[in-house]
């Protein structure tokens, strides 16, 4: 398999989650900066060995198409907005997502400055979010997030591709969401109300047992099963973040998967219901107000990307290849 990017990085104390545009007619300078990534990444980390410095960069659907002649990733297509009876999980604006991680904040800046810096004009900075380790692990809802996270050769089959797509292997696909908390509200129910909502205890860091679970906890909602009983996973990296100033308090959602559509039916799950009408409690006091998927490709991909499309590249967006898709390959 290629080298991925560093998707199975461990969590971190510190992140950045950076959502750029390109803007159009600046799609070389961007498509010439893919393979000089690897070197800043060095350049920053390599000085501070014990920042543990990472990062991902995804490229969404439609920038594919501007960026990328030849075949598409398989399942790559523009995050698609849910929209439930009581709750909706919008599509909003990106091209390029950087996913930065490191022990402090300091590496995190300073990689994503380098980036925008080198690329200027060429983009806009969408969205910005600097997320911090909260006490114990938890988000800022007082749970621990993150332990059912698969570990080792699981999170690697959850969350890279394999041979089921063998031109992408090595790759993933990454959705993002930025939640922000009503904490007054949710910090205004009995403790055991909340643990009903999550489906842990939330001292003892437990699973509450299948039969004593709510149908609409997070944790009922987003375990989801294959027809044969096989348990689907993803590997999250959720941060807690926040502002004062805003008055803003959130958790940002970042989950790694070999198929995207694992993730998205988690998604159906807490924003329609299973069954329909039995939504994520977390949602009651959760606004998702971002949305965004992209994709991860490998290092060894990035590092030598298929050339900038050309006039005679239609891209299909569907997977397919477009006519004189494969002349520049
Ligand atoms: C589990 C928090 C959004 C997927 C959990 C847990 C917490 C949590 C506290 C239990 C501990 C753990 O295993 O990590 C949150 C918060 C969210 C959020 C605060 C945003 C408001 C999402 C989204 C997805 C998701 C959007 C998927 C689309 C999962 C999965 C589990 C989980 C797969 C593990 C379920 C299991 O036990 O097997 N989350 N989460 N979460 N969450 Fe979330």
């Amino acid at each position: 398999m290629p080298t991925p990017q560093d998707v199975l990085a461990p969590l971190t104390d510190s992140a950045l989650f950076l959502t750029l545009t390109v803007h159009p007619g600046h799609e070389s300078t961007v498509h010439d900066f893919l393979p000089d990534l690897g070197d800043l990444v060095k350049s920053v980390g390599f000085p501070h060995p014990g920042e543990d410095l990472h990062c991902v960069l995804g490229i969404s659907s439609d920038a594919w198409d501007r960026l990328l002649s030849g075949p598409r990733p398989r399942s790559l297509h523009p995050f698609r907005e849910i929209a439930g009876d009581r709750h909706r999980a919008p599509a909003t604006a990106g091209d390029l997502f950087l996913h930065l991680r490191s022990t402090n904040p300091y590496p995190c800046f300073e990689l994503a400055r380098r980036v925008v810096t080198t690329l200027g004009d060429a983009v806009e900075v969408a969205d910005e979010v600097v997320g911090f380790r909260y006490f114990d692990r938890r988000d800022l809802l007082g749970f621990v997030d993150g332990t059912a996270n698969p570990t080792g050769g699981d999170a690697a089959s959850a969350a890279l591709i394999g041979d089921e797509d063998p031109a992408f292997s090595g790759g993933s696909y990454l959705i993002v969401q930025k939640y922000l908390h009503d904490l007054d509200a949710w910090t205004a129910k009995p403790v055991e109300e909340r643990e009903c909502s999550v489906g842990r205890r939330m001292l003892e860091n437990l699973e509450i047992p299948d039969d004593e679970k709510a149908p609409d906890s997070h944790v009922t909602l987003t375990t989801i099963t294959d027809p044969d009983g096989t348990e689907r996973d993803i590997v999250r990296d959720n941060m807690p973040f926040g502002s004062l100033a805003r008055g803003e308090y959130g958790t940002y959602f970042a989950g790694y998967a070999a198929d995207p559509s694992v993730t998205e039916r988690m998604l159906t799950r807490m924003f329609v219901g299973e069954p329909p009408g039995t939504t994520d409690r977390l949602l009651e006091v959760s606004t998702a107000v971002t949305g965004g998927l992209f994709f991860v490709p490998s290092a060894d991909l990035l590092d030598d990307p298929p050339p900038l499309p050309t006039a005679t590249d239609e891209p299909t967006g569907d997977g397919t290849l477009g006519i004189g898709g494969l002349k520049d390959r």
